[in-house]
């Protein structure tokens, strides 16, 4: 396995070499940097007058998790967000017509002993097919302010295509999606199903620390977890994935060895060009038809019901 650092190939071979395990960082797109600023002024804005990667040193945990409940829907949809993230695409030489990307989440990790539940969960050792990303998904990471060893993020890269003990047949998409209608909410304690590895101790960790204005990019089968964080200060990335239509449509992706969960996220990707979905009779022949009452989607309308359930 490697790690390619502005990988300078067209994109269907940079897409192989991720669904191959390898990873990828591009330091040089401009669309990186200006959703990293747009990231800072959003969060200056929501915390002043305190430094955001402070925050937690001036609000409570339900205080946080009320601010972020409605602050994360919001810059989800926000459209500015979403343009960076289609020129990130394109501007990584991804073909646009077809390529299909999910919302970018804001992510926040806090110190421990603050909030690391609901909106601030830190992820254990999971794949993110583990929770119904198809072979195909790529996922785009980046920080907002500068990364440290004790509060970024990990990879297992030699448990890439290897079957891992996990719990991801306790996951369904459609469930899930309900379930979210009140995560936000969740201070003290968890109330979703969240796949992760089993008692999974790594032979070998990888942490990869980019700079903010640079992004990793792996497969949604790569091994991972958040590194618990004791840095004493707030951890915020952004996250959003890619779908190439083509590799769906052709089967070609990362191999999924030790995936049990059911439904799909595919239907949360929206084509670059058109904000197309995926037909319903292609996701139903690739993926089976879903239970007549499944939530298939957790779009806008919900995030703001969730917020407002609060
Ligand atoms: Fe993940």
């Amino acid at each position: 396995m490697s790690v390619y650092i502005d990988l300078d190939v067209p994109a269907d071979p940079m897409r192989q070499r991720l669904y191959d395990g390898n990873l990828v960082v591009l330091t040089r797109l401009h669309a990186v940097s200006d959703l990293v600023e747009y990231a800072r002024q959003e969060l200056t804005e929501l915390f002043k007058p305190h430094d955001p990667e402070h925050a937690h040193e001036h609000f409570d945990p339900a205080e946080m998790a009320r601010m972020l409940g409605v602050w994360k829907p919001h810059f989800i949809h926000s459209d500015t967000a979403k343009k960076l993230v289609r020129e990130i695409i394109r501007e990584a030489g991804f073909q646009a017509e077809h390529t299909h990307y999910d919302v970018p989440k804001p992510r926040t990790s806090f110190p421990l002993g603050h909030l690391t539940t609901g909106v601030a969960f830190a992820f254990p050792w999971h794949r993110d097919v583990w929770y119904s990303a198809p072979a195909q998904q790529i996922n785009w990471w980046l920080p907002i302010f500068p990364l440290r060893d004790d509060n970024a993020m990990a990879f297992d890269l030699q448990s890439f295509a290897k079957e891992v003990p996990n719990n991801s047949d306790d996951f369904d998409y459609y469930q899930n999606n309900a379930g979210r209608l009140t995560t936000a909410a969740q201070v003290t304690r968890e109330r979703q199903a969240r796949p992760g590895a089993l008692d999974h101790q790594p032979g070998h960790q990888l942490v990869l620390l980019p700079a903010p204005g640079e992004v990793i990019l792996f497969s949604g089968a790569q091994l991972h977890a958040s590194i618990p964080n004791s840095s004493g200060l707030a951890r915020f990335s952004i996250d959003f994935r890619t779908v190439d239509a083509q590799d769906l449509m052709a089967g070609r992706g990362a191999p999924l060895v030790d995936v049990r969960c059911t439904g799909t996220a595919i239907r949360d990707f929206r084509n670059v060009v058109d904000e197309s979905s995926f037909d319903e009779e292609t996701v139903t022949r690739l993926f089976g038809a879903p239970p007549p009452d499944a939530l298939l989607v957790f779009g806008r309308a919900e995030a703001e019901r969730s917020a407002k359930s609060m």
